[in-house]
């Protein structure tokens, strides 16, 4: 029998597939929903971009831009490159990735459009419809956009402020049941600027160990971490629960345009047999980064001083510093110490401002009164803080938290005392 196909009586609707309606951003949805009318007087400051390159104020060094040249110039890299990427950029990431605790080969290395991407083909790989997946609260919003556009249920499990955004473990363990298919776990941050200590990775692990849950961990800010903390990566500290970890040049090489990204199989307990396979078939679907990128891997990765790490971090930590010593200030307000990454997370006592009902209120206020535009970390699901960029140039700092006391000055009513100790 012929099948039912059934036809648009008009062309006037023709409906989107279930995928798209599915597809949400609440990034997307909660900005461009928003009043964003800066006041003409005053120039705006926006703290609200994670995209480090939009104020010019980080160079990359030469290193970078000239091992791209190099491969345009010799004209070999403009064909299809393999799907998992070229065995040269692969073993390059393997040895940048690779550790005495956490060893790596080529082979468990497949390069990805960016980090999104990497995101993507590991939830993909690991969950079915009808399963469900952990992320953090507050947490990147790509997360839940991935999962809910597959049919996967997300679920959140809480992250702790007055316990420097730990997870809170019971919480997370109350989250699983028989269809959790893995656990997103990202230190440091966005949008906390939190860095897990050796401790508490070892505690998330034993969670996920008792229940046999995968972990996917987004460690695109590995290796941003401020002076007084250490960085630990969760494959590091892993002995048997199975990790994909998610990462990519993004960040730390402030290149996001670049869209160079990579997972790495972690496969303790040998339990990725198949999800190697899947990951194999998936990076088939459409090609990964771009060639000229991926056959200058090797270079950037090898020839970037160690000096421009240490200078973008420290710029950021002085930032960081100032910011939150600034805002400490600001009555109404409690910032949570950044630990590494590119955010602050600030709270609001919400209840204590006149005519201001959330974070989403406070922020569209701010930004018609004083120009700084900030993202309310509704946005992160979770509301009455929100999310400072800590890269913008260092002039800026002063300024902009001069005008978040201002505003402060003039609507707060409450006793900031009492907030800051609760
Ligand atoms: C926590 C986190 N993961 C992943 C990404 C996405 O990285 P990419 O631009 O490489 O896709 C971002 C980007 O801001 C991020 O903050």
């Amino acid at each position: 029998m012929e099948p039912q196909v059934k036809r648009l009586k008009t062309w006037h609707a023709v409906p989107m597939s279930e995928m798209a309606r599915n597809t949400f951003n609440p990034i997307r949805s909660i900005v461009d929903g928003m009043k964003i009318t800066p006041n003409p007087k005053k120039p705006m400051i926006a703290l609200s971009i994670g995209d480090p390159t939009v104020f010019g104020n980080l160079p990359i060094p030469e290193e970078i831009d000239e091992a791209v040249i190099d491969k345009i110039r010799s004209h070999k890299y403009n064909g299809y490159n393999p799907s998992i990427g070229y065995e040269e950029a692969r073993q390059a990431v393997a040895d940048y990735t690779s550790s005495h605790d956490a060893p790596v080969t080529s082979k468990d290395v497949i390069l990805t459009n960016g980090c999104s991407s990497a995101l993507d083909l590991c939830i993909t790989v690991l969950a079915s419809r009808g399963q469900n997946i952990l992320i953090p609260r507050p947490g990147f919003s790509i997360y839940k956009t991935l999962g809910e556009s597959l049919g996967i249920q997300v679920r959140f499990y809480d992250l702790l402020p007055e316990k420097s955004w730990e997870v809170d473990l019971k919480h997370m363990e109350s989250q699983m049941d028989e269809n959790t298919a893995a656990v997103i776990v990202n230190s440091p941050s966005n949008p906390c600027g939190s860095v897990y200590s050796r401790q508490h990775i070892e505690e998330i692990l034993e969670v996920l160990e008792r229940n046999r849950i995968p972990m996917i961990a987004d460690d695109i800010y590995e290796h941003f971490v401020f002076s007084e903390n250490k960085y630990h990566s969760m494959a590091s500290v892993s002995k048997t629960v199975p990790i994909l970890s998610c990462s990519g040049l993004t960040k730390r090489f402030l290149v996001p345009g670049w869209r160079m990204g990579w997972i790495v199989v972690h496969d303790r307990s040998n339990a990725f047999h198949e999800i190697r396979i899947g990951l194999n078939s998936l990076s088939q679907r459409i090609l990964g980064p771009n060639s000229l990128v991926q056959s200058a891997l090797n270079d950037i990765l090898k020839n970037t001083p160690q000096s421009f790490y240490a200078e973008t971090l420290e710029y950021i930590e002085d930032n960081a510093k100032l910011f939150y010593k600034l805002i400490s200030e600001i009555p109404g307000l409690k910032p949570v110490k950044p630990q590494g990454a590119m955010y602050m997370m600030v709270g609001i006592d919400t209840e204590n401002f006149t005519n201001i009902k959330d974070d989403v209120d406070f922020t569209e206020k701010l930004v018609s009164e004083q120009s700084v535009f900030c993202l309310p970390a509704k946005c992160f699901q979770y509301p009455n803080f929100f999310r400072i960029v800590l890269t913008i140039p260092k002039e800026k700092v002063e300024t902009a938290c001069e005008r978040i006391k201002e505003f402060c000055d003039l609507h707060y009513n409450g006793d900031s005392r009492s907030y800051i100790s609760c």
